[in-house]
């Protein structure tokens, strides 16, 4: 256990849960970080890690970014995650998904579970069998469903801040955005670009995805390797975690950060380095709260998407906030938005 308190991401998380059941093939672990707010909510992440150490790590820096999130989204929700370890493609099973279901039943409502990477809204129904803490269920049956469209109405509409903050422009109108992942969030983002008159470049690992969204853009697919450099004056990351890393930081060619992935800072030092490159970044977990707050008005059983949308359209302020802050205390962007995270859910500089 020693190993656990003293990770270096642990951050006072309140509960880890390691829940495990041969039979079913269950190896998951279920992060609570903090109930200031309310039940801890987030995500279920199915991934293949190629240690158990590497989903711990995973596990406790997204539970904790969901604490964040959800404060600054002005949500009455705690930060948990859940880490189901698997090949979402060939581990998943019935039984995989109803013995997830039972352990987080078992907390009691503590944590409130919704989809992420490698889950899917009929995976959320299994696993809805067990237990009644699960959200981003059926819109037939009155749930919200998939959030990736009100996540990326939420990138949309930072972008257009963030353009509005640096280049004073209030329309999106042949502004160029270099979008990296074509997947759910990334498709839907470049068709409500396009419609908004900007160009777009997007790059996806899989070609026909990639050629799919830029049809929906009439924009153009531009190399994976390619994406990061590109000359635009936003790049969106909307695929992986760590893409402003040493390696990529000197070559980028944009004039802002904003996209939905999370993490995408690899170190906090990379938020300082694009802060000095004079490269805007707007928090990932700001932008992105899109999903969670969809979710978030599935609690209670009252979803109603005309208030969801309301609710995303306050993201906006919220990084207009973060940007006045970061020019008046010379601070990046993040660690603006993290003090301001702590200081909703009671918390500052661990001791
Ligand atoms: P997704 O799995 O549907 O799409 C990700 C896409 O990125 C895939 O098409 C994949 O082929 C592509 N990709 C992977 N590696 C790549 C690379 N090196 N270069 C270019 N493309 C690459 O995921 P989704 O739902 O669109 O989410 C995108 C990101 O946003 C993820 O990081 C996710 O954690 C984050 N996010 C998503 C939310 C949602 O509502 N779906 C909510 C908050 C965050």
């Amino acid at each position: 256990m020693t190993a656990v308190f003293n990770h270096g991401e642990f951050d006072h998380h309140e509960q880890i849960v390691f829940a495990h059941d041969y039979k079913a093939g269950l190896q998951a672990i279920i992060g609570i970080h903090d109930t200031t707010l309310g039940p801890a909510a987030g995500g279920v992440r199915m991934s293949t890690y190629h240690t158990s150490d590497d989903a711990l790590t995973d596990v406790l820096r997204l539970s904790r970014g969901m604490s964040y999130k959800n404060a600054l989204a002005g949500l009455a929700l705690g930060g948990g995650k859940a880490v189901l370890i698997g090949n979402p493609r060939t581990d998943k099973s019935p039984e995989l998904l109803a013995s997830l279901g039972k352990a987080i039943n078992h907390l009691g409502g503590r944590y409130l579970a919704a989809e992420d990477v490698g889950m899917t809204v009929v995976d959320m129904e299994e696993i809805a069998g067990q237990t009644a803490h699960v959200f981003g269920r059926d819109p037939k049956a009155g749930y919200g469903g998939e959030p990736s469209p009100m996540t990326a109405l939420g990138v949309l509409l930072s972008i257009q801040s963030c353009v509005k903050y640096t280049l004073g422009r209030n329309n999106l109108d042949g502004i160029r955005v270099a979008i990296q992942g074509a997947g759910a969030v990334g498709t839907d983002l470049a068709r409500r670009l396009g419609e908004e008159g900007a160009q777009i470049l997007i790059a996806d690992v899989d070609p026909i995805r990639a050629q799919a969204a830029a049809d929906k853009a009439r924009g153009q697919v531009i190399g994976i390797d390619q994406v990061l450099s590109a000359d635009v004056d936003v790049l969106a990351p909307c695929a992986l975690g760590a893409v402003i890393n040493d390696a990529s930081i000197g070559s980028l060619r944009t004039k802002i950060v904003c996209g939905a992935a999370n993490n995408q800072l690899s170190e906090p030092r990379h938020g300082v380095a694009l802060a000095q490159r004079g490269i805007l970044y707007a928090p990932d977990y700001v932008v992105n709260a899109g999903g969670i707050i969809n979710v978030s008005y599935e609690v209670g059983g009252s979803y109603d998407s005309a208030k969801v949308i309301k609710h995303i359209q306050k993201i906006p302020q919220t990084l207009e906030a973060i940007f006045a802050t970061s020019a008046r205390e010379s601070l990046p962007p993040d660690v603006v938005a993290d003090k301001m995270a702590q200081r909703l859910i009671g918390r500052g500089t661990p001791p």
